[in-house]
């Protein structure tokens, strides 16, 4: 059977189409924002369970299955250490890898870096932080995803003390690069090349690694410090 609409008609029930699609896309975007703020809410939760309400940590972000961390910590025992990554199954390893080693001063969470930033206790002082082998996005078109970049060092300064030290290390020269611009374009970070690395031992990443670049930055007393 044809119907035959007059304009009028096909001009309304395009209309209804586009209300229609536009409440579905409303209430998928609403979705999101609900999922993301509940993940929010528990990541806020889990790391006040974790850390508790105050005091200075030392953060690996993007610890793989946290060979590093395991071996820093266990080095540094009076270092409280937190290791956080976006893969569910790195945590899990990490997590049965320090309960193997029955580090007390050690924690594994599945956690974004901008997200765990935002999230960690207003106590919560960061004294060190960790970015091994980072992922380097080598496509310019994917550079923005690069966790090393101008907001990265703002929102990092703003839980560190002066002094508090970042550690980069990666094996793509692209990266590195980028990175020393990065720092070349603020004030708040500074490179310290005077600073030996903490703890020499080999992660997943930097086993495969043909040769790789360092820097350690320190955090400059320019804002609360
Ligand atoms: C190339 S791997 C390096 C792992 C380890 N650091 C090593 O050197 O063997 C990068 C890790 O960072 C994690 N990662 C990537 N983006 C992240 C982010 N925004 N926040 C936290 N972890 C992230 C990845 O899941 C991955 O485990």
């Amino acid at each position: 059977m044809s119907i035959d609409l007059g304009y009028e008609e096909i001009e309304a029930s395009c209309l209804i189409r586009s209300f229609t699609r536009f409440c579905s896309m409303t209430s998928e975007y609403d979705l999101h924002l609900q999922r993301v703020a509940d993940r929010k809410r528990r990541l806020r939760t889990e790391l006040e369970e974790t850390l508790g309400a105050a005091g200075e940590i030392s953060l690996e972000i993007g610890c793989g299955h946290g060979h590093w961390l395991v071996d820093y910590a266990a080095a540094n025992p009076d270092r409280r250490c937190l290791g956080i990554d976006i893969v569910r199954d790195r945590v899990e390893r990490a997590r049965r890898k320090q309960a193997r080693a029955g580090q007390e001063n050690l924690s594994f969470l599945l956690g974004e870096a901008a997200e765990v930033l935002d999230q960690l206790p207003q106590g919560i002082v960061l004294a060190e932080v960790f970015l091994l082998f980072s992922d380097p996005w080598p496509k310019k078109r994917h550079w923005k995803n690069r966790v090393f970049n101008a907001r990265f060092l703002q929102d990092l300064g703003r839980r560190c003390f002066g002094g508090a030290r970042l550690h980069f290390r990666t094996d793509h020269p692209g990266y590195f690069a980028w990175a020393e611009e990065v720092v070349a374009e603020q004030e708040l970070w500074k490179v310290d090349s005077s600073i030996p690395w903490p703890l020499e031992r080999e992660t997943v990443f930097q086993a495969r690694a043909e040769s790789y670049q360092s820097m350690i930055l320190v955090k400059q007393k320019l804002n609360f410090s």
